[in-house]
């Protein structure tokens, strides 16, 4: 038995490679650095889409799509947001998106990619007191998002996260992405799926981990000695979030991807913005410390930075509080859940792997 299923190959997929010996990841025939920054989400959305909704339209008229279904997620879920606030933040975003219809058309796809962008900025508004706007469904994705959240957004924070939606929307057969699959094999419905994989998106070895590393620079700065602090945490047992990875064995290629994005932030002729770029350089200094004190405590293990580190600054630097981090990354990935499932649902069958019983085996009735 594989002890969490390394190096085994549970699926053919056409929609993404990730190739961590190299650091590099494909999307449709795409790499990285060709999507980030210059495709829009809604485009990437589209190519992961592709082949798998007989009725995709044309990029125009599919973004207008997802901005309609925005603006249907807001008016289903409006009556129960008030229900939903008083949970944290990802488990209320969970509720809404469960009541969603469980079908396998279009209609139900861009349901569930509008769901997770318009149930985050109307809780988090609700959970500081002020009233949910209505999104816009002429907006672009991203901007959109911001704009739900804080009333107005600039054209270039809405571009930095457009930037990050398009680097995390597909990754390869990940926890969540391998969840939403076993789910979608049983021919379930989307929501289902979906549902599936926003569970094991949530914990920390997953995508929880933005918000610790944004607990883990304050601290450090609190502390004032990176790598003392670092190596106590290791010391004691714990892990330095934002670092490892299950697949890649040099550095993430989406963690420099997100950091260009920030770094761009930061160049900015604005107050906001040099306190971006102070916020950059300090964690650039604590990334290399965590680098070195992880070399040293692991050296059997190539533990390098992962996509979350910088999505920690990226997301702090468009408006998100750190609770709400998981949310956004849900927003960006539900587009690889919904080709995968639909991929597996086409092409799959049902999986059932076999368990090793290891327990006391029954007293023979003589
Ligand atoms: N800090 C300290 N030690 C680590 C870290 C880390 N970030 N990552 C791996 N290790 C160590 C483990 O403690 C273990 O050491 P040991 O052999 O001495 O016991 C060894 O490396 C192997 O650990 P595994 O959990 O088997 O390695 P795996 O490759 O499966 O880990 C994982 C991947 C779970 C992401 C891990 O690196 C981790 O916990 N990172 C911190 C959390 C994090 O950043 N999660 C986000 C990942 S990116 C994403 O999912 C979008």
């Amino acid at each position: 038995m594989a002890n969490g299923l390394d190096d085994v190959v549970a699926a053919d997929t056409v929609l993404s490679d990730v190739d961590g010996v190299g650091g590099h990841l494909t999307i449709r025939g795409h790499s990285l650095a060709e999507l980030a920054g210059r495709w829009r989400y809604a485009q990437v959305v589209r190519l992961l889409f592709d082949g798998f909704f007989d009725d995709l339209p044309g990029d125009a008229e599919f973004e207008n799509a997802i901005g309609k279904a925005r603006v249907e997620v807001f008016d289903r879920v409006k009556p129960l947001l008030a229900q939903l606030a008083p949970l944290d933040i990802y488990s209320g975003m969970r509720a809404g998106m469960a009541i969603l219809p469980d079908g396998d058309g279009l209609a139900d796809a861009l349901r569930l990619i509008a769901a997770p962008a318009v149930l985050t900025p109307a809780l988090l508004r609700l959970g500081r007191g002020e009233t949910p706007i209505a999104p816009d469904a002429k907006a672009d994705h991203a901007g959109d998002m911001l704009r739900m959240l804080a009333g107005a957004a600039s054209p270039a924070l809405a571009k930095a996260l457009d930037s990050y939606l398009v680097t995390v929307c597909d990754h390869g057969l990940n926890a969540s992405t391998f969840a939403t699959r076993v789910v979608a094999s049983t021919q379930a419905g989307l929501t289902s799926a979906i549902l599936a994989g926003l569970g094991a998106l949530k914990g920390p070895l997953h995508g929880g981990a933005p918000g610790p590393v944004i607990e883990m620079l304050d601290a450090i700065e609190a502390s004032g000695d990176a790598t003392a602090w670092l190596s106590a945490e290791i010391a004691h047992g714990e892990r330095i979030m934002g670092f490892g990875h299950r697949i890649y064995r040099v550095r993430d290629p989406r963690a420099d991807a997100l950091k260009a994005v920030v770094r761009q932030l930061g160049s900015r002729n604005e107050a906001s913005s040099k306190e971006m770029g102070s916020r950059l350089a300090f964690a650039e200094t604590v990334e290399q410390a965590a680098l070195e004190v992880l070399r040293i405590a692991k050296p059997q293990r190539s533990i390098q930075t992962n996509v979350e580190f910088y999505t920690a600054l990226l997301l702090e630097a468009v408006g998100f509080p750190k609770e709400a981090f998981s949310n956004v990354f849900a927003a960006g990935r539900v587009a690889g859940w919904i080709a995968h499932a639909r991929e597996q649902q086409a092409t799959g069958r049902l999986i059932r792997p076999q368990s090793r019983y290891v327990g006391p085996v029954p007293d023979l009735v003589a």
